[in-house]
């Protein structure tokens, strides 16, 4: 495969993510912005979650930041967002702030100085707890602690359920193609003597 094809490729075989956007604040308080889809669920007590940086052979200014700072926030991102998210990945230099290059705008949070976006209907503030480099690529696994959320109440049921689908949080395929959301079924937890039934 040449390269451009094994990326494309390669890159849509593990099917949809969610497309987020990645606020940071450099230590001497310039602000950048990435899209990521490589965000994972690590574990929900302590609440972490992880996202998978590119190697640092050239500047990653997320990465960067986050060890810098070892502050970050995760924003989703909804359809009427897509372009301004997608040129985000753009290459830009440091000085620049991809906020002010995409028309995106940044919000302060009450705990954290990494910038939130403000466009974005569910936001997440995360302290970083540990990076793990990935020995057969050079990537890194980097972990944090969610400390902050804030959503639209309507969008949370009585059980703690988000409904992702009402907040129009997009996702990714691949590293070009984004996709509404759509719930097809919500069902009761599984067990091997109990039939499923249906939530609403
Ligand atoms: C749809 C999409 C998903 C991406 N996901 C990731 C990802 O999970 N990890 C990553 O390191 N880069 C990812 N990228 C690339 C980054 O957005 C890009 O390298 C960006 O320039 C990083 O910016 P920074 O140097 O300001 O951190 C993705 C790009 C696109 C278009």
């Amino acid at each position: 495969m040449n390269d451009r094809y094994r990326v494309f490729f390669v890159n849509a075989l593990s099917g949809f993510k969610a497309a987020h956007l990645v606020g940071s604040r450099s230590d001497d308080g310039r602000d950048n912005l990435a899209i990521f889809t490589s965000v994972v669920h690590i574990g929900a007590n302590p609440p972490l979650l992880g996202l998978v940086s590119r190697p640092n052979t050239v500047p990653r200014h997320t990465l960067e930041n986050i060890a810098a700072t070892g502050e970050y926030t995760i924003n989703h991102v909804s359809s009427d967002m897509i372009a301004a998210a997608h040129q985000t990945s753009a290459r830009y230099p440091a000085e620049t702030s991809e906020f002010e290059a995409t028309g995106l705008t940044p919000r302060c949070g009450e705990r954290l100085s990494a910038p939130y976006v403000a466009e974005s209907r569910l936001t997440i503030g995360l302290e970083h707890r540990q990076t793990i480099d990935i020995e057969p690529n050079g990537t890194h696994l980097v972990i944090g602690e969610i400390v902050e959320v804030e959503l639209d109440s309507d969008t949370i049921n009585e059980d703690g359920w988000i409904d992702l689908a009402a907040l129009d949080s997009v996702s990714a395929a691949g590293l070009d193609a984004y996709y509404s959301p759509q719930r097809l079924a919500r069902f009761s937890y599984a067990k091997p003597d109990r039939p499923l039934r249906t939530l609403d």
